[in-house]
């Protein structure tokens, strides 16, 4: 008799986008992670490098060429650090790569959790990890991120600059799909966060959505709360939210809130999905460069690893997601200090760590992992 062949691997191709300041340290540890994860559940990973940030604009000009993004558009998934830096005046990066990214590869949606884990110290007093998981779904292509407006008379008295916010159905409404369907496999609730008090042309308009969409989802209960209240409720009633539905900058603001009450901007991870499977998603720690801190080993990989548990479910590896997710929030559990030397340990000391704790399999599970959800979300599309 003879052996049939050994089936082989699942591969992932990967593009890796480490980026400026601390990105370059939280993806490596990341990618540590990873191979911890293709040795257990047995996948693969192609691996490509994409050169892009403040280097590779200062060296050649470029922010994001047309190729890169034709490349890009080939893979699988985005694994990225964080684009941003003291020597490229403000905005250029930000717009010209991130910004870019998300609209050129239609990533319409950005998934932030807002978790806090058992044993991870939070500043708000009180709070427990029961009370705390929920979900921001914020819109990713458009208001005020739009690169659109004007001045005239810059640079004078008579300086007169006019920004405003485009949100159109289109998108709004896939927004808001994706939100009821993911609030219709965790706890039922969908809460909009917008101004619909001052900004009563946009919020017309997403309430309109709202009511639209909810129709499909009978079971979903829809709430509404204005952003600034957000700001009040978040840290002292989290157990309100289970899924949030925002506008761009809206989210771009709450979610650092959120940040801060999982542990902060380290441990905060983010998904931008492309959810009509026309380009690849990218996973990226919502913290942000942080050049102050740059090449210290002092910057918290779980912001990092929380988005590659996140890619990793998207990719299709469930079980590698939520032992990627148990494994950081168990070495997190045991951290003296959540970013910093304070930590006691290196971003690649944490790597290593989260790798261990991952290879062990002994870190207890996540109850209602997002990783899961976002499976069951795909199926309903
Ligand atoms: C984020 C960041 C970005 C944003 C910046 C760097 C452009 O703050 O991902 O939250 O505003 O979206
Ligand atoms: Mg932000």
């Amino acid at each position: 008799m003879s052996t049939p062949p050994a089936a082989a691997p699942r591969r992932h191709d990967i593009a890796v986008l480490r980026g400026d300041g601390v990105g370059p340290e939280v993806v490596e540890a990341a990618l540590t992670v990873l191979d911890a994860a293709e040795r257990r559940f047995g996948f693969a990973s192609d691996r490509t490098e994409v050169p892009l940030g403040a280097d590779h604009y200062l060296a050649t000009g470029e922010l994001l060429p047309e190729e890169t993004v034709a490349d890009l558009k080939q893979r699988d998934a985005i694994l990225f650090g964080a684009i941003g830096s003291p020597r490229v005046t403000p905005g250029v990066l930000e717009r010209g790569v991130i910004l870019a990214l998300r609209r050129e590869l239609t990533q319409a949606i950005n998934l932030r959790p807002v978790r806090l884990y058992p044993g991870v110290p939070t500043p708000i007093a009180g709070l427990t990890p029961e009370r705390c998981d929920l979900v921001i779904v914020r819109e990713n292509t458009e208001g005020a991120y739009v690169a659109q407006g004007s001045s005239v008379h810059a640079g004078t008295h008579a300086w007169t600059a006019v920004q405003e916010s485009t949100n159109t159905w289109y998108a709004v409404q896939r927004t808001v799909d994706f939100a009821f369907r993911l609030a219709s496999v965790r706890r039922g609730r969908l809460t909009l966060c917008h101004k619909t008090n001052v900004l009563v042309e946009a919020g017309r308009l997403w309430n309109a959505v709202i009511e639209e969409v909810g129709q499909r989802y009978p079971d979903v209960e829809t709430d509404y709360v204005h952003v600034d209240a957000m700001c009040m409720h978040l840290p002292v009633h989290p157990e309100r939210f289970d899924v949030v539905v925002t506008d761009n900058l809206f989210g771009d603001i709450v979610t650092d809130l959120g940040a801060v009450l999982q542990g902060g901007l380290g441990v905060a991870s983010s998904g931008n999905l492309n959810v009509d499977g026309s380009a690849p998603s990218m996973f990226e720690p919502i913290h942000g460069s942080a050049p102050d801190i740059a090449g210290r080993g002092w910057a918290n990989p779980a912001g990092a690893c929380l988005s590659l548990a996140m890619m990793l479910g998207q990719l299709g590896e469930g079980e590698a997601a939520a032992a990627v997710e148990s494994a950081t929030a168990a070495v997190l559990a045991d951290l003296p200090a959540l970013a910093g030397a304070e930590m006691g340990a290196t971003t690649a000391e944490l790597g290593e760590r989260i790798a261990s704790a991952l290879a062990e399999g002994t870190a207890a599970p996540v109850e209602g992992s997002l990783m899961s959800q976002l499976a069951q979300v795909s199926e309903l599309s």
